[in-house]
């Protein structure tokens, strides 16, 4: 044959790391960490392998262990010790993120995202204040505007309780304005937003509401998460939050919607997030468990195909066990 062209030249062992085009590394990832206010000891997670619920007092020892792994950031998740109409334990001084993240600004070196939403803390389990009407009413859906302060005073109290970073995930329109006014009235210029910008409303999220116990007690979320068919609707909703004040836009889930990760990387020089979801996880881990895929290397492809996308760091289930890969340490 005469070809000039052979790129499998470029293929041998010594030059394949020469011309990666694509890295991952530990720093580029976030753990999640659940944390439970109605427990006093570690309880796994079944849907989710590997992953546990702590009680507030071990908030510290969990995320000590992530950052040995070498991942030196988190994001917090509050399971609180009651629920109500309103969700106040989300922004209660002394609630479960509030607690577990003293505690652990205080004793680790790690960057602390917090999720900001009510769903984990409303007896109804939506994502913001709910009409007072039939659970069977097709109209039903979350109050917007009335949702916003609550939100803001959400995030507010988890600066002050020390949190690096601000995540909120409820796709309330105006969300990110709301909070970047409250956080900046509040003496909290300097703590940045990542938006849940797209995110959708999912069926990979199952194993997460199980984790946090914040499943909707009636109807879904497709009136305020967005509709898994539209991706211009996804550059809409990353101009509104850019407009309003975003610092890094975040991706959600991942690994289905790669094709809005590159969208929003081409046309926004903000940092890019995605989130490679519960879901996500358990399917690879499920499959695993069947001897049908090896889980380290499907882990490794799934998050490096992120960052190939243009994600430039990723909330994963997966962080502490790829890190220690990378690092040659499992
Ligand atoms: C809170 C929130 C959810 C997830 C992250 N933040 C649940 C949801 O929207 O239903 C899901 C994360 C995952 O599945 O890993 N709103």
């Amino acid at each position: 044959m005469d070809l000039t062209d052979r790129p499998r030249r470029l293929r041998t062992d010594g030059i394949r790391p020469l011309v990666s085009e694509t890295s991952l590394e530990a720093t580029d990832l976030v753990a999640p960490v659940f944390v439970d206010a109605t427990t006093d000891e570690r309880i796994p997670i079944e849907s989710m392998p590997g992953h546990e619920r702590v009680p507030v007092d071990e908030a510290a020892a969990r995320v000590a262990e992530v950052r040995e792994t070498g991942v030196e950031a988190v994001i917090i998740f509050g399971i609180p010790e009651s629920k109500d109409a309103e969700g106040s334990r989300a922004y209660a001084k002394d609630g479960v993120v509030q607690e577990a993240v003293q505690q652990i600004t205080a004793e680790t070196d790690a960057y602390v995202i917090t999720d900001v939403c009510l769903c984990e803390y409303t007896d109804h389990g939506h994502c913001g204040i709910i009409e007072d009407h039939a659970e069977d009413d097709p109209t039903l859906t979350v109050q917007n505007d009335p949702t916003l302060d609550l939100l803001a005073k959400t995030a507010v109290s988890h600066a002050e309780a020390g949190a690096d970073m601000v995540a909120p995930s409820s796709m309330t329109d105006g969300m990110v304005g709301a909070i970047r006014d409250g956080l900046d009235d509040a003496g909290y210029s300097d703590v940045p937003i990542m938006s849940y910008a797209a995110k959708y409303e999912s069926a990979f999220y199952g194993p997460f509401r199980d984790a946090a116990d914040g499943a909707p007690a009636f109807g879904d979320r497709r009136h305020y998460q967005m509709d898994p068919a539209n991706a211009r609707e996804a550059m809409r909703e990353v101009a509104l939050d850019v407009e309003q004040g975003a610092d890094v836009l975040m991706v959600k889930p991942g690994l289905p919607y790669l094709d809005i990760v590159r969208a929003i990387r081409e046309t926004y020089d903000h940092p890019v997030a995605a989130y490679n979801v519960s879901g996500e996880y358990a399917m690879l881990h499920a499959a695993a468990e069947k001897g049908w895929l090896d889980l380290d290397a499907t882990a490794h492809e799934s998050l490096l195909s992120m960052k190939r996308a243009g994600a430039d760091l990723i909330i994963t289930y997966f962080a502490e066990r790829v890190a220690e890969n990378l690092a040659g340490r499992r």
